[in-house]
């Protein structure tokens, strides 16, 4: 296949290199595909994808009339590609499901416990030679209630690494996991969960039924004092009813691995460069708000995982067309 990989980030060109060897021609680009340079695809049969990458309807069309049958997305979630669009437009997506739901269900586990017990909040207090504790009491997992929205691949990897912390499970999915229930997770509505949880995790993906999913109505059905933790996708919460949650006193703190708006901006560095977002700063300056920038998944196991997906994806469509694929649309 002749493919052109967007976005192409400085850890990748030497693991895409050793593991094609040479079968596939590849070329790979530091762009983000955007509508300006998603002419660079003309001649290339597949578009390898970076979540920050744009796969609106224009972009596809473009790509389309450029020549493109394929694109192979390297992420789990395919939220930021229009499947209607690259359907009618004849173009198969396939996407890297479950390269390591541990890589994203530790991390997640990492936010819960560094928003907790305060451990960033302590590390900036001792460089400053503080090493007073009143700052930095936590509660403790053993015991509490965590609720878990979506129990796919990675809910189940936290519900696994939560039981270990003797916290008791709950969960809401419109799919009830078997190996969840063998982990002795509560399957509830939302509305339960959200009750009596003392923390939230979002495992789900972002879909119409999922966007803004927990709002400023959701949130007042939360227990007061609960902390909410998100690396699934910035926009399954909506932010600013996050922000007015805490500053009223309910929500205790927010960790998230991911921003609704955060295409353009995370991955990039703005160093000493003003954010023309002015919900991002604000958020970036709550203290009850741990933010990273979409790293969960970025693991040395998980970027080898996802890389030979990639190429199984190129090696199925060459082999057998759009039969071999993990096809997303
Ligand atoms: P998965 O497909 O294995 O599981 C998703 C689960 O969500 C399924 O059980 C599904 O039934 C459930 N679900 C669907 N609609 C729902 C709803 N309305 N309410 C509650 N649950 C619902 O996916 P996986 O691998 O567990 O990934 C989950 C999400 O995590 C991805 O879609 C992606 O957005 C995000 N992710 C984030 C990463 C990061 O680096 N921060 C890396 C990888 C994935």
């Amino acid at each position: 296949m002749h493919a052109i990989m967007y976005s192409t980030r400085s850890y990748e060109p030497a693991r895409y290199q050793r593991l094609n060897q040479g079968h596939h021609s590849l070329e790979m680009v530091s762009d983000r595909l955007t509508e300006e340079s998603a002419a660079k695809a003309q001649g290339f049969d597949a578009v390898l994808a970076f979540v920050s990458d744009d796969l609106s309807a224009k972009v596809l069309k473009i790509l389309a009339t450029a020549g493109v049958k394929l694109i192979v997305c390297r992420s789990a979630g395919v939220d930021h590609v229009d499947l209607e669009a690259a359907s009618a437009l004849g173009i198969a997506v396939a996407n890297c499901p479950r390269y390591s739901p541990a890589a994203v269900a530790e991390f997640a586990v990492g936010l819960l416990l560094a928003l907790d017990r305060k451990i960033v909040l302590a590390h900036e207090q001792v460089l400053e030679h503080d090493f007073t504790l009143e700052a930095l009491l936590g509660t403790e997992l053993h015991g509490a209630t965590v609720g878990i929205v979506g129990t796919g691949s990675i809910g189940t990897a936290f519900a696994q690494i939560l039981k270990g912390f003797g916290a008791s499970l709950l969960a809401y999915d419109p799919v009830h996991n078997p190996a969840c229930i063998a982990l002795g997770v509560t399957y509830c509505d939302l509305e339960p969960l959200l009750a009596k949880s003392d923390v939230v995790s979002l495992h789900a993906p972002l879909l119409p039924a999922t966007w803004h999913l927990i709002n400023a109505r959701s949130l007042s059905s939360m227990k007061k004092g609960a902390l909410l933790i998100n690396t699934a996708r910035g926009a399954v919460v909506d932010t600013a009813a996050i922000i007015a949650s805490i500053e009223a006193g309910h929500l205790r703190g927010y960790a998230a691995d991911v921003y609704e708006q955060e295409r353009g901006v995370f991955f990039e560095d703005y160093s000493g460069k003003k954010l023309d977002d002015p919900l991002l700063e604000k958020l970036l300056n709550m203290r009850q708000v741990l933010l990273t920038p979409h790293q969960a998944f970025f693991t040395e196991n998980a970027l080898e995982n996802m890389a030979n997906n990639v190429f199984d994806n190129l090696d199925a469509f060459e082999l057998e067309g759009q039969k071999g694929l993990c096809r997303a649309n």
